[in-house]
Parts: C-alpha cells; sequence; structure tokens
C-alpha cells in the first residue's frame, strides 16, 4: 500500500519542476494523478499512467471543464495541488517599474489561477466531506522583494487564500483541508531564470548572485524538486489529517536568516 494509495489527485504546473516531481511522488505512492498545464504535460502522464488537461490557470472555463471531466470519470478528487505559477518580469519588477499590465498577468496567474482551482474542486470535495488542497506560495510571502513586487505579492495573497479556505472547508462538520508550501530556491528553469535576470539586473555573473543567494541559505545549497514533493506527499495523505490552514517553509532554513536581516 502506498502512502496516497487510489487517491484521486490533480496537480497543476506539471509541466514544470516542481509540479512534476509532485505528479511523479503521488503515482509512485499509489495515487491515480491527473496532471495540467498550459505547457505539454502529456510524457509526464504517460510515464505515471495519468490523464494530461491542458489547462490555463486563469480561465474559469477550462477549470471548470477538467475539474468536471476527473470528476466525472474517477467521482472524485481527494486532492488538488496548485503548483503552476510565473516569475514575472524580474528587469521592471520593482514598486516603481512594474507595469500594471504586468501586475495583473503575473496575480493572474499565482493567485487568481490558486483561488479558481480551489473555487472549482470545492463542491467536488463538499460532496465527500473531506479533501486536501496544497497550495505552493514562496519563501517571499513573508518578506516581500524589491524587484519581484507582483510575484511576492501574489504569493503573500496565496498564503492568506489558504487560511480562508481552511476555515471554509472546515465548516459543517467537512474535512477539507488546505495548507500552503512555501519553497525557498529549488532547482527549477524557475529559480534559474530568477538568477540569470538578477544578474543581468546587478550587471553581475549569474555563479556571483548565485553565491549571493545561497549564502542566505542556511543549509548553503538548493532544494531539488523532490525535497518540495516529500512534503507535499505528506499533506496530499490521510497522515496529516490533523493539518489545516497551516504553512511549511522547504528552504533549507532561509526564512530563519531573512527575517533577521
Ligand atoms: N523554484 C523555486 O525556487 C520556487 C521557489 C518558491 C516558489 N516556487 C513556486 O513553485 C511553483 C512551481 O514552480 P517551479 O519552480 O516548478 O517552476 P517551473 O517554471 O518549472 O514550473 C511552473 C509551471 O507552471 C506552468 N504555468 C505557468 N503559467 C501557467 C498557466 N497560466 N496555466 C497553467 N500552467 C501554467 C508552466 O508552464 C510551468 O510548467 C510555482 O508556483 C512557483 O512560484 C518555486
Amino acid at each position: 500500500m502506498g502512502r496516497v494509495q487510489d487517491k484521486i489527485c490533480f496537480v497543476t504546473g506539471a509541466a514544470g519542476g516542481i509540479g512534476a516531481a509532485v505528479a511523479r511522488m503521488l503515482a509512485k505512492e499509489g495515487a491515480k494523478v491527473a496532471v495540467a498545464d498550459v505547457a505539454d504535460a502529456e510524457p509526464l502522464a504517460k510515464e505515471i499512467g495519468g490523464k494530461f488537461h491542458r489547462l490555463d490557470v486563469t480561465d474559469e472555463a477550462q477549470w471548470a471543464d477538467a475539474i468536471g471531466a476527473v470528476d466525472k470519470k474517477m467521482g472524485r478528487i481527494d486532492v488538488l495541488v496548485n503548483a503552476a505559477g510565473i516569475e514575472g518580469d524580474l528587469q521592471a519588477g520593482n514598486p516603481e517599474t512594474t507595469s500594471l499590465a504586468e501586475w495583473r498577468r503575473v496575480h493572474a496567474v499565482n493567485l487568481d489561477g490558486t483561488f479558481l482551482g480551489c473555487r472549482a474542486v470545492l463542491p467536488v470535495m463538499k460532496r465527500a466531506k473531506k479533501g486536501s488542497i496544497v497550495n505552493i506560495a514562496s519563501i517571499v510571502s513573508y518578506f516581500g522583494s524589491p524587484n519581484a513586487v507582483a510575484y511576492s505579492t501574489s504569493k503573500g495573497g496565496v498564503q492568506t487564500f489558504t487560511k480562508s479556505v481552511a476555515r471554509y472547508g472546515a465548516r459543517d462538520g467537512s474535512r477539507i483541508r488546505c495548507n500552503s508550501v512555501h519553497p525557498g530556491v529549488i532547482r527549477t528553469r524557475m529559480i534559474k531564470n530568477i538568477w540569470a535576470e538578477s544578474a543581468r539586473l546587478l550587471n553581475r555573473s549569474a555563479e556571483d548572485v548565485e553565491k549571493l543567494s545561497l549564502r542566505m541559505v542556511p543549509f548553503g545549497e538548493l532544494g531539488e524538486p523532490e525535497d518540495v514533493a516529500y512534503l507535499i506527499l505528506y499533506l496530499a495523505s490521510d497522515e496529516s489529517r490533523y493539518v489545516t490552514g497551516s504553512e511549511f517553509q522547504v528552504d533549507g532554513g532561509w526564512h530563519l536568516v531573512e527575517a533577521r536581516s
């Protein structure tokens, strides 16, 4: 028996580093996993014996179609992992240079996308009076970011929205849990791009920027997508049955340092 044996899971951002690692781990532990992304995650779906849904998380109708299709075929959804996200334009990302269009674009994916996902799955989970939703926020939810204001604010929104869903999901005897996961620096396309863009902005080499970033991390190294996936596996499983509205950092201790600086 796997840790999430026979659970029906839906994972967004599955063409990306963290989403793919989560989907693989849930499948390895016995779940039936539907994967979703605006980019192609068909090969991953084939690999894990799941189904790929082309989904732009900013689109209400596409959410209704994707969740409706899984519910119709599988009869329920036990777990939703909202992992889709974008970092935004870091070259024009400070509080003075961020355009309103860019602010809205980043919020549309990171915050609206998470809201729409929760809203779409709640009626399905309410029928069963249980379920687990995991929203991926970020360590910058806590202390902002001078050059990624839209990104950090959207992730702060995800953190608070998660608590609202957790409180709502506990009403009327339901046990719909909702927790936020806050990664630090994890080896994916996103962090590589953030370092490359920061290097351009600061006129430093990408290696310099990487070293500077890792200096903030007590463990002094990048995390792997699987480090995040192990945490999400726990939150998806019944092992976390008494855990809701909580925040989980997976960051090699970065939040301890930044909070003091
Ligand atoms: N990598 C890190 O260091 C780090 C740190 C903190 C938080 N995060 C968060 O983790 C999550 C996963 O990021 P990642 O590091 O795997 O990055 P990634 O770029 O590898 O993956 C992100 C995925 O989201 C998908 N996506 C983007 N816009 C979408 C949309 N409109 N609809 C559907 N899918 C869309 C992309 O196609 C991509 O596959 C994101 O929410 C990110 O903000 C990552």
